[in-house]
């Protein structure tokens, strides 16, 4: 597939004043937990490169809502050029990834005896591969800087499986593998690279579930709700920020109680 063009063929001048020189790249960022990942590092004063894949309306929603801080360029990550793309704008544009939030993922279910290969495929190319690509790119530029933060957002799936979702827990599973390889390999040149892992968060993702579901879920976790996109931001932020510098290669859950270890 062709590389996309950006959203927006303009000059960018990140303006952030708290951290002017600093970039955070979200993949998926402009919904969803992405967004609510977007705006809390855009609130906390960093420059934003929000990808976004199909959701172009919410992209320019984004861009007027937040004028002159968040970039959002069109980019499906499991497409290696056009991760390629999106990385040669930002380095030609801002010249440095500081922060990259691997949050774009899917779920195609299926039980497993059913599962089409197709099914399989896709979600670990989008899930694991996208995760790979963008990570790869990334980790040269935060490697010159002797600085960087990778946040990969896994899931409770990736830790305990769930009925349905072996494609989807091989590849939250896979990011937690990639998460410390590159947090060793990297923790003396000032990167650090955690997993965040959701439980349930209300998101569309969430809301495709049948009700019924839902209703069951709703009933094993502890708090007895789900939780919010915004929850999962303010873990994010901690994540990326400088007090958290002592902190790699860990996995951090947000899920209410649901899982314990
Ligand atoms: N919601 C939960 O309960 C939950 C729990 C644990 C983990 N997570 C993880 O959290 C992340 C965000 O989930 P969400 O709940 O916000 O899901 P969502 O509302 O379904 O949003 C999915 C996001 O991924 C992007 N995306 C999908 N396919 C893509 C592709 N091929 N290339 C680039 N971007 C792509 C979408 O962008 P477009 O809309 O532009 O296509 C969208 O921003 C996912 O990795 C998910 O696995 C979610």
């Amino acid at each position: 597939m062709t590389p996309l063009s950006p959203s927006n063929e303009a000059t960018f001048e990140p303006i952030n004043a708290a951290h002017p020189q600093k970039v955070a790249l979200v993949t998926g960022g402009v919904r969803g937990i992405g967004r609510a990942i977007s705006e809390e590092l855009i609130q906390a004063g960093y420059t934003v490169v929000a990808t976004y894949c199909s959701s172009e309306k919410a992209a320019r929603d984004m861009e007027e809502t937040f004028p002159g801080k968040v970039r959002t360029v069109r980019a499906d990550v499991s497409e290696q050029e056009q991760v390629d793309f999106l990385f040669d704008t930002i380095e030609k544009e801002f010249g440095r990834v500081d922060i990259l939030i691997n949050n774009a993922g899917i779920t195609q279910d299926r039980s497993f005896h059913k599962m089409k290969n197709a099914d399989w495929h896709r979600v670990l190319d989008v899930n694991l591969h996208g995760t790979f690509y963008c990570c790869n790119r990334a980790i040269n530029l935060m490697r010159d800087h002797n600085f960087g933060r990778i946040v990969n957002i896994s899931s409770i799936v990736g830790q305990k499986g769930n009925f349905g979702q072996a494609n989807y827990a091989a590849s939250k599973a896979g990011m937690l593998g990639l998460t410390k390889t590159l947090a060793l390999e990297n923790a003396v040149k000032g990167i650090t690279v955690n997993a965040v892992c959701p439980g349930f968060i209300e998101t569309d993702m969430v809301e495709a579930i049948p009700d019924e579901v839902k209703v069951k879920i709703q009933n094993e976790i502890p708090m007895r709700r789900f939780g919010q996109a915004g929850e999962v931001a303010k873990a994010v932020r901690f994540l990326v920020s400088t007090d958290s510098a002592y902190i790699t290669g860990q996995e951090l859950n947000i899920n209410g109680g649901l899982l314990t270890h």
